[in-house]
């Protein structure tokens, strides 16, 4: 089984591939990666030199470079985690947000198409459903939930998610899709909130909370998703979207705290800043489906994975820290070059 991980030197495609060298070490695994700002080929490092394991930069946006990708590797499974994947920036500029999230899942779609192919697997986001009141706790996102989304990158994702299942029903294409809430554990961007509050609370410096802090997300160890993904490629229903999560919701305040508290930080680090445009309230992921169809359920506990990435970050300074300082896409460049 040769899989092509787009995306693959990213947060969670850069898990999913250490996770699918231990749980499948026969397949082949082709990571085709941008190296944009938040690929980091560091991340890679353990398996790039393995057999079994190759890495091709490219866009997913560039039909060509695509084309090429599948005409010399012929993959038999495509798992799309390449985006642009921070609100934040999509609001300063969405353009490629459409470019990669939206294009970009055309271009793999069509040399699917074009190629043959046993599985498309989409990864998409909870976000794309919008956001729920923070007053109705019983609402959840079910697959049936309507699309609504805030921001540009929620939109861009919604596209693709709309793509991929017109090319199911237009052209038969095997695809899956999957609505994840949020990730958090080692090698995610200290731009997104977790990394980001333990990288200044290191540092001593202002932690900027957006609002009052009282946006709810639903927190999903990193793994936990790359196990679902795992147990949808060899099981899932062709055609289905699965939403998962693991009713696991916490305000964003509580978890800046709790931060604080594992790191011995104070309090007063705490800054509430202008609120995000268009700030999503909360996000909640009802995941029956992946559960009673798959038996998926998450592992991790909240209290034991925020203090295992905490102690990941503490124990990884370089990786981080060449970040912050942007020496990374001078290694990046290096590594590739070797
Ligand atoms: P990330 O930003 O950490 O990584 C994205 C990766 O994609 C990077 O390696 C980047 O270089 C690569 N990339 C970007 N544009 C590309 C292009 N045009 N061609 C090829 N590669 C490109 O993102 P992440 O947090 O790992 O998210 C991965 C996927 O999971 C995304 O599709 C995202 O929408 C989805 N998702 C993320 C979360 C979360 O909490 N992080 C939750 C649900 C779903
Ligand atoms: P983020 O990690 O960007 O993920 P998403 O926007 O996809 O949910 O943000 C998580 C929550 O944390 C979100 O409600 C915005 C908030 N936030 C802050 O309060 N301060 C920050 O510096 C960041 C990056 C996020």
């Amino acid at each position: 089984m040769k899989m092509l991980i787009t995306g693959g030197a990213g947060f969670i495609g850069s898990n999913f591939i250490v996770c699918m060298r231990k749980w499948h070490p026969d397949h082949t695994l082709v990571c085709l990666d941008k190296l944009t700002y938040a690929g980091n080929l560091a991340t890679l490092k353990p398996v790039m030199d393995e057999p079994g394991f190759k890495f091709i930069k490219a866009d997913i946006a560039d039909r060509e470079a695509v084309y090429g990708v599948f005409e010399a590797e012929k993959p038999d499974v495509v798992v799309n985690f390449a985006a642009e994947s921070h609100v934040d920036r999509s609001i300063e500029n969405p353009s490629v947000f459409l470019e990669t999230n939206v294009m970009g899942t055309q271009a793999l779609l069509d040399a699917c198409r074009k190629y043959g192919i046993q599985r498309y697997h989409q990864v998409s986001t909870d976000e794309v459903y919008g956001d729920l009141p923070l007053d109705r706790p019983e609402l959840f996102f079910t697959e049936q939930t309507p699309l609504h989304t805030s921001s540009p990158y929620s939109a861009s994702k919604a596209s693709a998610d709309l793509l991929c299942n017109a090319y199911h029903r237009t052209y038969g294409l095997p695809i899956t899709i999957s609505r994840c809430s949020n990730n958090y554990g080692p090698y995610q961007f200290p731009e997104k909130l977790i990394p980001l509050m333990i990288a200044n609370a290191l540092a001593d410096k202002p932690l900027p909370v957006y609002g009052e802090g009282l946006n709810v997300r639903d927190w999903l160890y990193v793994e936990d998703h790359c196990a679902a993904i795992d147990l949808i490629l060899q099981q899932g229903k062709i055609g289905q979207v699965y939403n998962i999560g693991g009713h696991n919701e916490m305000k964003n305040i509580d978890i800046v705290k709790m931060i604080l508290s594992i790191l011995g930080k104070p309090e007063s680090l705490i800054t509430y800043v202008t609120d995000r445009k268009g700030h999503d309230m909360r996000y909640a992921i009802d995941p029956t489906l992946i559960h009673s169809e798959l038996g998926w359920l998450p592992v991790t506990k909240f209290e034991d994975g925020i203090r295992t990435t905490v102690q990941w970050y503490l124990d990884n300074r370089p990786w981080w820290e060449r970040i912050i300082c942007g020496e990374y896409q001078a290694d990046n460049e290096r590594m590739f070059t070797n």
